[in-house]
């Protein structure tokens, strides 16, 4: 079977994560790359990744890479692909992309360059005379022409990966699904096993996530659907579904072994909180529809009254970070002015208590969060908000 090799752009800062995600799914000659991972599979990787991955923004399938400084290298290096292997004679294929720190700076040229030599590739190979008709699927071209290297890519997502289909909803400063699902990940959610009906450990809940401002909900919604092992992907659709590349059965397969892989029940639960009555409405829908309602619970309460509650019943060292607690902050900018978020982070550092039953994963661009917080993180981890660069603040 043809060896393909892909690229999935990433948020800065969870390469790693996303690499492993990858070799999970048995990707070969995974390397990151700054906001990139590289990886090769065959064709059944376009379904699989863009189906199971939680992290990656898109998947897209790399035709050619070349060296160019000039216009005319540019064409050439395009032209010399055999496009006719990838796009049908109808295909519709519109070219962008970026130039950075290299001797080819118009993107403006450079698509339409890009644009000409695949339809050169195309006409010559379907012998077409005048124009291509372009009605038929759309194979979007992305190129990156980085230090002079020149990528050229076949998007085969369409909407980005960080769209699952369950968030129509969100309210004011909702945080991107990936990103979410990274900060869940670094904390330490993994997918469970199924409870065995007959062990009484199946009475007593072992991973229990909080997220005291929970917005619509999305950190604790991706953390019930890996502790589920719920595909990202599963019930949304890619625009790669219509290509000729991969047949519809590959993509049935894949999207069958996706909800086989589902958990029927799990020792999981999550408690979402907020102030905000409205976003606890929308954040309860998007549960609902994200198919993890039976294991997420939302409610209203101030971070003022937080408290972990930790059950009578759970051994402090057989549970030790069995809770986790993730937290998305007001940052004083969308929300809350930056006084009134810096005294919320002391209040924080009041209520999430150093206990061996929890630790506490906080996303935040404050470079002065600890000293409102009133203690050092055990672990701190650059990542991006959008376009804020922020800090992961670990407290294990
Ligand atoms: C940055 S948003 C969280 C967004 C969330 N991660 C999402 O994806 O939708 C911060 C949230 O903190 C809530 N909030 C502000 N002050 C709060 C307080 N004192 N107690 C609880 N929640 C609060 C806001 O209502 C808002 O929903």
């Amino acid at each position: 079977m043809k060896n393909y090799q892909f690229a999935a752009p990433c948020l800065m800062g969870v390469e790693r994560i996303l690499s492993n995600e990858l070799k999970f799914m048995g990707a070969s000659g995974v390397h990151a790359d700054n906001g990139r991972v590289f990886f090769e599979g065959g064709a059944e990787m376009i379904a699989r990744a863009n189906i199971r991955s939680r992290i990656a923004e898109r998947i897209l399938l790399v035709c050619a890479q070349f060296e160019a400084r000039s216009f005319e290298q540019l064409f050439d290096g395009v032209r010399k692909v055999n496009w006719s292997e990838y796009l049908p004679e109808n295909a519709q294929f519109p070219v962008s992309g970026s130039c950075l720190s290299s001797q080819l700076r118009s993107v403006s040229d450079c698509q339409s360059i890009i644009k000409k030599a695949v339809a050169d590739s195309l006409a010559s190979s379907y012998h077409t005379k005048g124009m291509l008709p372009e009605t038929g699927s759309v194979y979007k071209i992305r190129f990156l022409i980085l230090k002079d290297n020149v990528c050229v890519m076949l998007d085969t997502t369409g909407d980005p990966l960080h769209k699952r289909g369950y968030r129509a909803n969100a309210n004011d400063a909702p945080m991107k699904e990936t990103l979410a699902a990274a900060i869940v990940d670094i904390a330490g959610v993994r997918p469970l096993r199924n409870i065995d009906p007959d062990s009484s450990a199946g009475k007593k809940i072992s991973v229990k996530v909080i997220d005291p401002c929970c917005g619509s909900g999305t950190l604790v919604i991706e953390a019930a659907q890996k502790a589920l092992n719920i595909a990202p992907g599963i019930a949304r659709s890619f625009v790669s579904e219509s290509w000729e590349l991969l047949p519809m059965q590959i993509w049935e397969k894949e999207r069958q072994l996706a909800r086989e892989d589902v958990r029927s029940k799990v020792d999981f639960i999550a408690v979402g909180s907020d102030i905000d009555e409205e976003a606890l409405c929308i954040a309860r829908e998007n549960a609902e529809k994200a198919g993890v309602a039976d294991y997420v619970t939302f409610e209203k309460r101030d971070l003022r009254e937080f408290d972990l509650s930790v059950p009578k019943d759970m051994d402090s060292v057989e549970q030790k970070n069995k809770m986790i607690v993730v937290c998305n902050p007001p940052y004083g900018e969308r929300l809350l002015d930056i006084t009134e978020a810096e005294e919320l982070y002391t209040v924080m550092g009041e209520r999430f208590v150093k206990t061996d039953c929890a630790s506490y994963h906080i996303i935040c661009p404050d470079d002065e969060f600890e000293r409102f917080f009133k203690r050092r993180a055990d672990k701190r981890r650059k990542l991006y908000n959008g376009m804020i660069s922020c800090c992961l603040y670990q407290y294990l």
